[in-house]
């Protein structure tokens, strides 16, 4: 029998609490299995996002015992005998286990996720050497489940930070042997809410789901932002 901790918050009523609910747990149970048997079978309110059931859309992150993870990759038998479950921290909850992710998708967008090219892109396919998609290969794992920023304690105190997942965004891009945008994408983050604002807590890698290192793309982007400053000083003499 597994004892699950689950947070509830109505807004009609504003009251936030943790209520209780046991589960037999077969092996091989993750929590969105047990979350959708406690909707279906003992509480219709309960209220959570889950789409792909295959820790690809990103949805059903959530804080369970104290980490962010996804509801759907994660085993119960991974997991203690009593397992707290809780929204992601650092968004305003707007039910239960939901909450808003406006802030976490402004950041998102204001960095421009995608290709910018100034000259024709070639007729037919746009090759890259396999050294060149390598360097793109974890960066583009990202599901964009929130799991990193919401982990990440410099966001709690100040929303201009541009987080995790944001950051690790542009340097797709800036890694990418096609985008022409460097020096937009990094003036974008060569500030005091870009790369310079990260503490280094590495809580961000702790929690994503996909293995995927943050630190280290803001890393390179801060070497990337160094090296462009000083090619900047030296075309001014
Ligand atoms: Fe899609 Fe979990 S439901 S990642």
């Amino acid at each position: 029998m597994t004892i699950f901790g689950v947070f509830r918050y109505a807004p009609e009523d504003g009251k936030a609490r943790f209520v209780d609910y046991q589960l037999d747990v077969p092996r091989g149970t993750t929590v969105l299995d047990c979350l959708l048997k406690i909707k279906h079978e003992m509480d219709g309110s309960l209220s959570f996002r889950y789409s792909c059931r295959s820790a690809i859309c990103g949805s059903c992150a959530m804080t369970i015992d104290g980490t962010n993870r996804l509801a759907c990759k994660t085993q119960v038998s991974t997991l203690g005998r009593v397992v707290k479950v809780e929204p992601l921290t650092g968004y305003p909850v707007i039910k239960d286990l939901i909450v808003d992710m406006d802030l976490f998708w402004r950041q998102y967008t204001s960095i421009k996720p995608y290709l910018i090219y100034r000259s024709s892109p070639p007729e037919g396919e746009w090759t890259q050497s396999p050294e060149e998609r390598r360097i793109l290969e974890e960066p583009s794992t990202c599901i964009m489940c929130g799991a990193c920023s919401s982990s990440c304690p410099v966001i709690w105190t100040d929303e201009r930070y541009l987080g995790p997942a944001a950051l690790l965004k542009v340097w797709r891009f800036v890694a990418d042997s096609r985008d022409e945008a460097e020096e937009e994408r990094l003036g974008m983050i060569n500030n005091e809410f870009g790369v310079w604002r990260c503490h280094t807590i590495f809580r961000c890698v702790d929690s994503c789901p996909k293995e995927i290192n943050p630190t280290e793309a803001i890393e390179h982007l801060r070497r990337a932002a160094v090296r462009h400053s000083i090619r900047g000083l030296f075309r001014r003499k």
